[in-house]
Parts: C-alpha cells; sequence; structure tokens
C-alpha cells in the first residue's frame, strides 16, 4: 500500500481515540449498520480531501464500511493529526509492518509543494486510474481536476504571474509536469460520479463555476444542509475558536475586547463563545441582515478600522479576503493576537505583512509567530492565517463532525448511487435525509421529541413523519 505519513508508531493512541470518538459519532455508527449488508458504496472509489483528523477516521472508516475504495488527503497543510493519519493507515486490524487500511497522504506542517504533491497521489490509483467520487472540504482537490481538464483541453498550461499567490505558482508547476498528452486528468474527470463538498468556501466555488458553464460533474452541496453550516460552522467553531486560542496562546480572554468579522454561521459561533469567555465583542459585517442580527444579539458592530486599535484578540470568519490587512495590522496594540477561522488564509494579508519595512518574524512555537514592527511592538499570529482551530487545536469535535460526516456518508450514497438522477449541477439534499441526520444524535443527548398527531399534521400541512418545514423555513 503506497501512502505517507508523518509517523505510523503513532497508529496506536490514534486507535484508542477513533475508539472514543466513535461513541460520540452516533450518526455514523448507525449509518454503518443500516448499510452493513447491502454495501451501496460497493465499487466507489473515494478521494477525500478533508482535514485528517480522528473524527475524518472514523467517516473513512465508515465509507470503506459501506464497500468504498479509500485515498485521502488534508485540506489544510496544518490541520492534520498524526496519530489520526497513522491509525487510519494501519487500519483496524492491521499492524504497523502491515499497514491494511487506507492510503493517507497527509502530515502536520506540510509545505505547499507537498501539499500538492499529497492531492495528487489521492488522486491517482495504483495503476494510474483516477478515483470515481471526490469528497472534498474547500474545493482543492475538485479544481486541481477542473484546472487540469480545462488546460488539457487548451493544449497548454499558462505561466504564473508575478502578482499571483505563491500557492498558485505551486498548481501551476504540479499541472505543467502532469498535464499532457496522456491527458491524465480529462481521464480523471470523465470517471468522476460525482463530488460533496462540506464548506462554504468550497460550495461557493461550485455554483461559480457551475454559472460559468465549467463544471465537469455533478457536486451536492453538503455544507448548506441545516444540519451541517448550522451546527458545524455554528457550534463547532463555538467549540474550538476557544481552543485554538488557549492552545496557541493561554491568554485569559475574560474583559479582552475581541473583534470577530463576518457574523454568518462561522462568526455567530466564535462571538457566542468569545461573550462567553467574558470578553467585549465586537463585530463587522457589510450584509446588513447579519449586521442587524449581531446587533440585535447584544454585539457592538461597527468597521474594522474603528476598532483596529483597541482590541486585543481578532477573528475573521467570512470566506472573504483581504479582510485584515498588513496595514490593520501595524496599527493594532502590542501584542495582539491575529487569526483566521475562515477556510482559505487570505482574509489575512500575510504577504502584505511580510513586506513591511523593518518587520521581524519571531516562531514561538508551531503555528504561533511574534511579527515585531520596525517601532518594537509586536502581534502574535496564529497558524499564519489559516485556520486556527484547526491549526492550533484539534478542529470541532466528533459529536458535531458526525452531523457533518453524515451528510458526507449520505451524500457520497446518492450520488454515487443514483448518478443518472443527477445531472451536472449543484444539489442539496432532501430535507427528508437533513432531518434523519439530526434524528440519529437525539438519543444520545437524551433528547424526546414531541410526536404530532394526525389532525396537528394536517392542520400544519406535513406528514406526521415529516418533512416538517417547507424548503424555504431558514431554522
Ligand atoms: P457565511 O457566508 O455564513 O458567513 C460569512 C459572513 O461574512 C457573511 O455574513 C458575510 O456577509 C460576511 N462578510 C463577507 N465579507 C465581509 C467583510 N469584508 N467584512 C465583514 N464581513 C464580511 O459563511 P460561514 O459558513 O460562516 O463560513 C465562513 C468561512 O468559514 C468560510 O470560509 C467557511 O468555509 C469556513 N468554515 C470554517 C470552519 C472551521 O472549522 N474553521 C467550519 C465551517 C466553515
Amino acid at each position: 500500500m503506497d501512502f505517507k505519513v508523518a509517523d505510523l508508531s503513532l497508529a496506536e493512541f490514534g486507535r484508542k481515540e477513533i475508539r472514543l470518538a466513535e461513541h460520540e459519532m452516533p450518526g455514523l455508527m448507525a449509518i454503518r449498520k443500516e448499510y452493513a449488508a447491502s454495501q451501496p458504496l460497493r465499487g466507489a472509489k473515494i478521494m477525500g480531501s478533508l482535514h485528517m483528523t480522528i473524527q475524518t477516521a472514523v467517516l473513512i472508516e465508515t465509507l470503506v464500511a459501506l464497500g468504498a475504495e479509500v485515498r485521502w488527503v488534508s485540506c489544510n497543510i496544518f490541520s492534520t493529526q498524526d496519530h489520526a493519519a497513522a491509525a487510519v493507515v494501519v487500519g483496524p486490524d492491521g499492524t504497523t509492518d502491515a499497514p491494511r487500511g487506507v492510503p493517507v497522504f497527509a502530515w502536520k506542517g506540510e509545505t505547499l509543494e507537498e501539499y500538492w504533491w499529497c492531492t495528487e497521489q489521492a488522486l491517482t490509483w495504483p495503476g494510474g486510474d483516477g478515483p470515481n467520487m471526490i469528497l472534498d472540504d474547500g474545493g482543492d482537490a475538485t479544481l486541481l481536476v477542473h484546472k487540469g481538464a480545462e488546460y488539457e483541453r487548451a493544449g497548454a498550461v499558462p505561466a504564473a504571474g508575478e502578482d499571483d499567490p505563491e500557492e498558485w505558482h505551486v498548481i501551476i508547476d504540479l499541472l505543467t509536469r502532469t498535464v499532457g498528452a496522456d491527458k491524465k486528468w480529462t481521464k480523471i474527470a470523465e470517471q468522476i460520479k460525482g463530488v460533496t463538498e462540506e464548506t462554504t468556501t468550497g460550495v461557493h466555488r461550485l455554483y461559480e463555476m457551475h454559472k460559468n458553464g465549467q463544471l465537469l460533474f455533478p457536486a451536492i452541496n453538503v455544507n448548506d444542509s441545516v444540519t451541517k453550516s448550522k451546527f458545524d460552522n455554528k457550534y463547532g467553531c463555538r467549540h474550538s475558536v476557544i481552543d485554538g486560542l488557549n492552545r496557541a496562546t493561554d491568554v485569559l480572554i475574560g474583559g479582552k475586547v475581541a473583534v470577530v468579522c463576518g457574523y454568518g454561521d462561522v462568526g455567530k459561533g466564535c462571538a457566542d463563545a468569545l461573550r462567553g469567555q467574558g470578553a467585549r465583542v465586537i463585530v463587522t459585517e457589510i450584509d446588513p441582515i447579519c449586521a442587524l442580527q449581531a446587533a440585535m444579539d447584544g454585539f457592538q458592530v461597527t468597521t474594522l478600522d474603528e476598532v483596529v486599535g483597541i482590541a486585543d484578540i481578532f477573528v475573521t470568519a467570512t470566506g472573504n479576503f483581504n479582510i485584515i490587512t498588513a496595514e490593520h495590522m501595524a496599527r493594532m496594540k502590542h501584542q495582539a493576537i491575529v487569526s483566521n477561522i475562515g477556510h482559505f488564509d487570505n482574509e489575512i494579508d500575510m504577504a502584505g505583512l511580510a513586506k513591511l519595512p523593518g518587520i521581524e518574524k519571531r516562531n514561538i512555537k508551531p503555528q504561533v509567530d511574534e511579527w515585531v514592527f520596525a517601532d518594537g511592538h509586536s502581534i502574535i499570529v496564529l497558524a499564519e492565517g489559516r485556520l486556527m482551530n484547526l491549526g492550533c487545536a484539534t478542529g470541532h469535535p466528533s459529536f458535531v463532525m458526525s452531523n457533518s460526516f453524515t451528510n458526507q456518508v449520505i451524500a457520497q450514497i446518492e450520488l454515487f448511487t443514483k448518478t443518472s438522477e443527477y445531472p451536472i449541477g449543484v444539489y442539496t439534499l432532501p430535507k427528508h435525509l437533513d432531518e434523519k441526520v439530526a434524528r440519529l444524535h437525539l438519543d444520545a443527548l437524551g433528547v424526546k421529541l414531541t410526536e404530532l398527531t394526525k389532525e396537528q399534521a394536517a392542520y400544519i400541512g406535513v406528514h406526521v413523519e415529516g418533512p416538517y418545514k417547507s424548503d424555504h423555513y431558514r431554522y
């Protein structure tokens, strides 16, 4: 088996944590039981690009339990938990000498070149074949296949421009090496039945590609299942934003001024958590609806420019770019903490920061850097501007990820087994499946549901067994 992880001897520790996580992931375990006999993913060759954590290990082993062949990478250079990666490679029945699990290409602290090399490896089955399904988080695997196929159609790979980000140069280098007469990427794209996408940013890319007529295979937007974005993005970040800050800095949050940029699902979770720790939270928004929500939730809403000099902690959660500029950072208080929890690292202008005259970067520990300005004052940047909850801590806890990943597995089964029902386009799962995911998590929390009477169901115009809301209902 081909694979590349940091250290296989961590597998035993990983396996212990996977066992604990399985208990906290009732949705995934129920799906394993439900489909044990029918094996709906037999024949599926799934390439996954999603943070290689303990929770993801339970997802991977669920896909395998349903019959799939799987190859995996992390979707971020800092988010791999090396013990999880090792345990997945070794597998539940394997040994470090004879690994019998799933090929994983991921370790904490990859370079950008290594990151994209890993992505290519996971997209290439032994013998040169590709996957027939992608499970993506942020859309990097989907992007590589689409760009490869696009440049094969064009017959050439364009050079990266001087102003393009460093990462784009790496992608162009990889494609220059692999785009060729054998039409590797075109063949991979043709075999793919579909992609299921985990996050807001990846989903945004998919809708854009579809709008521009560039999407090559159907996609299920897992992010916008209610049991994903209204839970993982919100309650997951409510947990892991504090974990990231604490593990990175251990600074007391109570009494500090914290700025959260963006009051979408992720921003709502972060602002709530920071307030829970006793911080005075200020929100920035561009959308009047979200700004009004933040105000009514009791947060001051203003512009970053107004408060950049008084805040102690900054968290970007917009999915947009250039939110905190180098100029903002230069105006911040001594030892202000600057972090991003959005998917990509361009919310904070790290390249601009590095170019400021007289700036010096002092590494404190992995994923924590002090940047000292020419005048002697400094700021602390977490995870080099990449998502701090996965870079500095261990991301979301198992229970919330069970909701997200149960949606992922159901979406994989949908696209793989009902391919003809999904012409090229971007879809969300039907509401009855969303409700099913929630239902699978109620017992573990001791939730007792009230049952509708037939008369009540008729009165509000639903079936006794659901779905209980119309598609336009907004939770
Ligand atoms: P969302 O679309 O619900 O929220 C983003 C908010 O940012 C919107 O309300 C938007 O109006 C606002 N915004 C956009 N530009 C802005 C600007 N210049 N200044 C202030 N506000 C601005 O998206 P969601 O689901 O909250 O996700 C945000 C990001 O977090 C995405 O990149 C997503 O992929 C990522 N994500 C990260 C997770 C993690 O564990 N780190 C988990 C889930 C999502």
